[in-house]
């Protein structure tokens, strides 16, 4: 099993195919099982690696942490597998942490992905959500946080019309543990501001969103693309804030499409 040590916690990483490393983030709560279908479409045209970021998936650990130092994390891992200059994608936790690394690492970046993610920090509102359900993970685990969250995951054409989804993304988030829940809700409450350094991004952008993603919704990547001088935007047809998993073979067009265009200029 691929496991670096980085930083004192074991990282896992699946890693498949050969040529430009393409690294894929996965969001909150989840792990590297969201990004199947891109692993298979991908490998033919790049070499994709999907960590599970500490404390996810296998990468067990029970430590606290802050987004910055998951991206501090994956710059060490990248460094030990030989995987930089890279493309990096971050699916909207992953975005947040993509956004960290690029402020500190962006001459290993030769392209940046941005899937259903935002560049604003938390509101308000939105902060004093996050301690809800840091309360609610505490009592009622992993669970209770798939079963409040699962509404607002999908669209609701996706939710109806393929329940193997849905059902293989709640067991995927009752899989997390619920200490590395609390620890990603507190790191992503107090995570800064990404919206200054979108302007200063010299690296080629790939901006994706669902159309129907009510989380990171369309208006939140307009406002990215808008900001970042070399990005593209995609807008998926059909898809919620899980689009890499509802409609798969779109988001790894858009992904391929930018990787050849990048590739040729
Ligand atoms: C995610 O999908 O990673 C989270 O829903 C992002 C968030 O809660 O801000």
């Amino acid at each position: 099993m691929p496991i670096q040590s980085v930083n004192g916690s074991n990282l896992y990483y699946h890693e498949s195919g050969k040529g430009i490393p393409l690294v894929l983030l996965h969001g909150f709560p989840l792990d590297h099982r969201v990004w199947q279908a891109q692993v298979h479409d991908l490998a033919a045209v790049s070499r994709v690696i999907t960590p599970d970021l500490r404390g996810f998936g296998k990468s067990i650990n029970n430590s606290t942490f802050t987004l910055q130092g998951l991206a501090e994390d994956l710059y060490v891992l990248l460094s030990q597998i030989h995987a930089l200059p890279c493309v990096l994608g971050g699916l909207s936790m992953g975005g947040y942490v993509a956004l960290a690394y690029q402020r500190q690492y962006a001459s290993t970046l030769r392209g940046l992905i941005l899937i259903d993610t935002r560049a604003a920090s938390d509101d308000p509102e939105t902060r004093a959500g996050r301690d809800i359900m840091i309360e609610l993970a505490r009592a009622g685990g992993s669970s209770a946080v798939a079963e409040k969250m699962m509404p607002r995951m999908l669209a609701p054409a996706t939710a109806q019309s393929n329940p193997a989804v849905a059902s293989e993304l709640r067991a995927i988030m009752e899989s997390c543990p619920a200490q590395t829940i609390q620890h990603a809700l507190a790191a992503m409450r107090d995570r800064p501001d990404s919206r200054p350094a979108l302007t200063r991004i010299a690296a080629p952008t790939l901006i994706i969103v669902g159309d129907s993603d009510v989380i990171t919704p369309p208006a939140a990547a307009e406002e990215m693309h808008k900001s970042v001088a070399s990005s593209t935007l995609s807008v998926i047809t059909g898809a919620g804030h899980m689009s890499p998993m509802e409609q798969p073979q779109q988001v790894s067009r858009a992904i391929k499409h930018f990787l050849v265009k990048l590739a040729t200029s």
